[in-house]
C-alpha cells in the first residue's frame, strides 16, 4: 500500500455565488520515499489538492466527497486534535512564501524548539541542540546566529532553508512542498532544490511537490500528475511526460515551457484534433477501445501512464 492514497478527492467552497469546485474528483497514490509532481498552470487546484490532505482549510471550505488514506488510515475523516498529531509531524509543508509562515516575534530558535517540544516531547535544551542540528543539516554555515535571528533578519533563501529545517525536525514522512522555490531567484532556488534532493536521499522522506514551473518538476519528481481545471489530465512517471505526453493540455504546458510551436508539426495536429475536441472537452479515445480496454474515464497509454477521456 502506498503511503498517502487520494481517491476521488472533492474540495469546494460554499460561496455567495454557489459552489467553487477547486478540485473535482482526483485519485493519486505518493509511494514510500518517492516523489510525487503536481504540475498545472495557475488556478488548476494544486494548492487546494495540498490544503485538503491536511484539512488546512477556510470556514467555508471543505472535502465534498472522497477519501485521503495516510499509512493506513482514513484522515479524511479525521477530527481537528487528530489531524494536529500529523501536522508537522508526520506530514508537514513548506510554502511559497517563508516570512508568512514564519512568526515575525519569534526567533528561529524559538520557533523550531516548540515544533520540537509539541510534537517529540523534547526538553527545552535538547531542542535547542536539535534545532541547531536541523540548521546545519540545511547547510546554513554560520548556523547558531541564525538560531538566534528574527525572520526579518533572513534572507529570502535563509528564510526558505529554516522553513525546510522546521519541517524536517520531526523526521515527517511525507513532505509536501508547494512552489516552494518560486518567489526566490534562480541561483538560490537551484541551491534549495539541491538541497532538497540530497535529504531526500539521506532520510527517505516521501514528497509531494507542487510547481507551475515543468523545469523545476524535472528535477524533482520520479513522477508527475498535470491538473487542469480541478482534474487530472495525465499522470505518468516524469521521462514519460516529457517524452510522449499524452494529453493536448499536457502538450499545450509543455510547447509553453519549451516555446515550441505544437502546431508546427502537421502531423501532430491532425493527431490532436482527432482525439481532443476543444468545444466538449472530451478526449475521444473510440480509437483505443477498438484495440485496448479503456474504461469511459481513463486510457492507459503505457506503464503507470494514464490520459484523461473527459475534462467534465
Ligand atoms: N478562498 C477561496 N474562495 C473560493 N474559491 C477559491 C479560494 N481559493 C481558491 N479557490 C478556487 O480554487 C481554485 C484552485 O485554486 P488553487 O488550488 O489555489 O490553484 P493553484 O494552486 O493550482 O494555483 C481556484 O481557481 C479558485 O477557483
Ligand atoms: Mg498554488
Amino acid at each position: 500500500m502506498a503511503l498517502l492514497e487520494v481517491n476521488n478527492l472533492h474540495t469546494y467552497f460554499a460561496t455567495k455565488r454557489g459552489l467553487v469546485k477547486a478540485v473535482r474528483g482526483i485519485s493519486f497514490s505518493v509511494e514510500e520515499g518517492r516523489t510525487l509532481g503536481i504540475v498545472g498552470e495557475s488556478g488548476s487546484g494544486k494548492s487546494q489538492t495540498a490544503m485538503s490532505i491536511l484539512q488546512l482549510f477556510e470556514s467555508n471550505q471543505r472535502i465534498y466527497d472522497g477519501s485521503i488514506t495516510f499509512d493506513g488510515e482514513v484522515i479524511s475523516d479525521f477530527g481537528e486534535e487528530k489531524l494536529r498529531k500529523i501536522r508537522g509531524n508526520d506530514i508537514s509543508m513548506i510554502f511559497q512564501e517563508p516570512m508568512t509562515s514564519l512568526n515575525p516575534v519569534f526567533t528561529v530558535e524559538q520557533q523550531i524548539n516548540e515544533v520540537l517540544m509539541l510534537h517529540q516531547s523534547l526538553s527545552k535544551e535538547d531542542a535547542s541542540k536539535k534545532s541547531l542540528a536541523m540548521l546545519e543539516s540545511v547547510k546554513i554555515s554560520n548556523a547558531s546566529k541564525v538560531l538566534k535571528s528574527y525572520p526579518h533578519q533572513l534572507s529570502g533563501g535563509m528564510s526558505q532553508r529554516v522553513m525546510i529545517a522546521m519541517a524536517l525536525a520531526c523526521n515527517p514522512r511525507l513532505l509536501i512542498a508547494d512552489e516552494p522555490t518560486t518567489a526566490l531567484d534562480v541561483i538560490i532556488q537551484a541551491e534549495i532544490l539541491n538541497l532538497m534532493n540530497d535529504l531526500k536521499h539521506d532520510l527517505n522522506t516521501s514528497i509531494l511537490f507542487i510547481t507551475h514551473d515543468l523545469g523545476v518538476i524535472s528535477q524533482m519528481a520520479d513522477d508527475v500528475i498535470v491538473m487542469h481545471g480541478g482534474k487530472i489530465v495525465e499522470a505518468a512517471p516524469i521521462r514519460e511526460i516529457f517524452k510522449n505526453a499524452k494529453h493536448p493540455y499536457t502538450k499545450r504546458l509543455l510547447a509553453a515551457f519549451l516555446k515550441t510551436d505544437i502546431n508546427s508539426s502537421k502531423n501532430e495536429k491532425q493527431v490532436q484534433e482527432d482525439l481532443f475536441s476543444s468545444e466538449n472537452e472530451i478526449y475521444d479515445f473510440r480509437m483505443f477501445r477498438e484495440t485496448n480496454k479503456a474504461d469511459e474515464d481513463w486510457f492507459k497509454v503505457g506503464d503507470n501512464h494514464f490520459v484523461a477521456c473527459t475534462l467534465k
